[in-house]
């Protein structure tokens, strides 16, 4: 089964609608927002004309971006472009208001601007779900102008975990998921060699961890992969709802451990004419 986030114009729109509902909530995590503003609060915002974050889905990342150059109170714009024309409609509904936000449908390989005319660009758990990384970060480096930044924020999902000893079938979601739901789970190890064949020089990369431990933040998991069981007729549906119970049981005793690496690149746009 291909990864849905590949093409979320071919998905079910009730899948959509769920994804709606889970990046907006991922984004506000505490952890999560700490990793997102970490490497927010490195750009340079008072030199920034244009950002763009590519395949922002509902925009809740593109909207702290927007707050950022609004603060540095230089007119500074900000543009969240997405394939899925489901989820720009939600991002356009949830930035209303912010005077210096806009978004618009496009794909990360075919960008609609001229060469060298954005400041930075950002994918934010974007990479892991395409064919091609190596595309969408050439077509960034087409856009960026000379000595402008590139971020890449992603989840290591060859290393997720949600698993609190041997043969828990709680475990077993986390790899489910990631055979679902994401495109290559080892792309984060690869990403300082892929930027650097696009034409960047990687100036940080580090990693956090996205831990769950008290909350929702992965109980999608265990949700869209019961379900997909229970529709291929591998499990039926009072197992399903086991697994859920289980997962509400570990919460409410405090023994819920999902973890999954999160790393951050930046990258400034060589001299180099390799691309
Ligand atoms: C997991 S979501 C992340 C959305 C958003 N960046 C966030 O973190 O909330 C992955 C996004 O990548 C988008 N995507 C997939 N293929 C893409 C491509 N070729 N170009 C641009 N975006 C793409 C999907 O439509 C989806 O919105």
């Amino acid at each position: 089964m291909a990864d849905p986030f590949q093409d979320l114009n071919a998905a079910d729109p009730a899948f959509v609608s769920r994804i709606v509902d889970i990046l907006e909530a991922r984004a506000k995590e505490p952890l999560m927002v700490e990793i997102i503003e970490s490497y927010l609060e490195a750009l340079p915002w008072v030199g920034i004309d244009l950002a763009v974050e590519v395949g922002c889905g509902t925009g809740p990342i593109t909207r702290r971006m927007a707050d950022h150059a609004a603060r540095a109170g230089r007119g500074g714009q900000v543009e969240g472009l997405e394939p899925s024309s489901a989820l720009v409609a939600a991002a356009i509904e949830l930035g209303q208001g912010m005077d210096n936000l806009r978004f618009a449908t496009a794909d990360g390989t075919a960008l609609p601007h001229e060469d060298g005319t954005v400041d930075v660009v950002v994918y934010h758990t974007v990479l892991t779900h395409v064919t091609d990384p190596v595309a969408l970060l050439t077509e960034a480096r087409r856009v960026l102008r000379p000595g402008g930044q590139l971020v890449v924020c992603d989840a290591d999902f060859s290393k997720a975990s949600f698993a609190s000893g041997p043969d828990d079938p709680m475990g077993v979601f986390a790899q489910s998921f990631v055979r679902r739901f994401v495109t290559d789970a080892f792309t984060v190890g690869k990403l300082p060699a892929m930027v650097r064949l696009a034409g960047f020089e990687t100036t940080r990369f580090d990693v956090s961890n996205r831990i769950t431990t008290s909350d929702d933040g992965m109980i999608h998991y265990v949700q869209m992969c019961s379900e997909a069981m229970v529709s291929e007729g591998l499990i039926g549906q009072p197992l399903a709802e086991a697994l859920l119970g289980e997962y509400a049981r570990r919460r409410a005793l405090g023994e819920l451990y999902g973890f999954i690496p999160f790393a951050t690149l930046i990258a400034n746009k060589s001299d180099a004419d390799s691309a």
